[in-house]
């Protein structure tokens, strides 16, 4: 991924000696790819309202396991994970907590003595961008999509009290989901008798280039619903377009990469984190993005 400064030192490499940052505190997002995630712009606007002489970085990595023993080397002391290393964070992590382990993800690691430490902040993203609006516990939700985000999403409601109910593509990854959480699965066939308070979308369909293999029917959301989009590239999905012309309340996908981020860096720094300055820099830096593919 990059020189090894802790190999060069031991083999006598050129320089001789191990390199250090002295003057900044590291932190990044480690993926695959990475260039194009919006997390810098929010973690980098943290930083500087809390004053703070600290970088977060972009690290794309071939294999997680050789990338966190340099990063560790290097002094990194964060490090959000994204597609796809979160199952294999969590295997590395030396110690997670039991909202990881529930989830079997790990999205956010800390530097200890003994190692990395996860947690996993997608699920509380999520609930606490709803929450914002509607309250989960009691509500009816569907979750359309049974994959790794679905996974924290349906922990989360789950945790929070909801009703889940989970329709997928591959009818089996929702009946194995469903199984998973002890909660409820339908075929995609059936949404017509559905009438959800909560609707949360997770697959990656509606994304430039993959359309969605479903239909949801004419009048299905209403002004009653509170809609979530998970995709953020585009903002305004064609599924929250609809239910924004029905009148339900939206949330949009940046709402929960805004949240996970703000758990992150509480973790991290073990201090609040500064919402309205992250919020600004994610959606600024989404709009600059203008429709390119982002990732977390
Ligand atoms: N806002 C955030 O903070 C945040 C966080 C995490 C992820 N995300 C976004 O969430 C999305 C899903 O990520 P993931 O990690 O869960 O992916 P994943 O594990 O690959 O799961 C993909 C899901 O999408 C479904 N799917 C894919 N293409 C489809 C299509 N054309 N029509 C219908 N269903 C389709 C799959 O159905 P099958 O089971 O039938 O294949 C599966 O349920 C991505 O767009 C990602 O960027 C956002």
């Amino acid at each position: 991924m990059w020189n090894d400064p802790g190999s060069a030192a031991e083999e006598g490499g050129a320089m001789g000696a191990s390199v250090r940052s002295v003057q900044h505190d590291l932190y990044g997002v480690v993926g695959r790819p990475a260039r194009h995630s919006l997390s810098p712009a929010m973690m980098q606007a943290a930083f500087a309202v809390l004053g703070m002489h600290a970088c977060y970085l972009a690290l794309e990595a071939e294999a997680l396991a050789e990338a966190l023993d340099a990063l560790d080397r290097v002094g990194f002391r964060g490090l959000s994970v994204t597609v796809p290393f979160k199952q294999d964070a969590f295997a590395l992590a030396c110690r997670v907590d039991a909202s990881a382990r529930s989830i079997g993800a790990v999205n956010t690691l800390r530097r200890t003595a003994s190692g990395w430490e996860g947690r996993n902040t997608d699920w509380l993203g999520a609930v606490r961008a709803l929450e914002r609006i509607v309250p989960l516990r009691g509500a009816s939700a569907l979750v359309i999509g049974a994959g790794g985000a679905a996974r924290g999403v349906v922990y989360g409601l789950m945790e929070r009290g909801a009703h889940v109910l989970i329709v997928n593509r591959t009818e089996q990854r929702a009946r194995d989901l469903a199984a998973a959480f002890g909660c409820a699965w339908a075929p995609l066939s059936d949404l017509p008798s559905v009438g959800p308070k909560v609707v949360v979308h997770t697959t990656s369909a509606g994304m430039s280039g993959n359309p969605y293999d479903f239909a949801i029917p004419e009048g299905f959301f209403t002004a009653e619903m509170v809609v979530m989009d998970i995709v953020y590239a585009p903002l305004e999905t064609p599924l929250l377009r609809r239910a924004k012309a029905a009148g339900s309340r939206v949330v949009d996908g940046l709402e929960m990469l805004l949240h996970q981020g703000i758990e992150q860096l509480a973790w991290w720094l073990n201090r609040p984190a500064p919402e309205a300055a992250m919020r600004h820099a994610l959606r600024r830096a989404a709009a600059r993005a203008q429709g390119g593919v982002s990732h977390g």
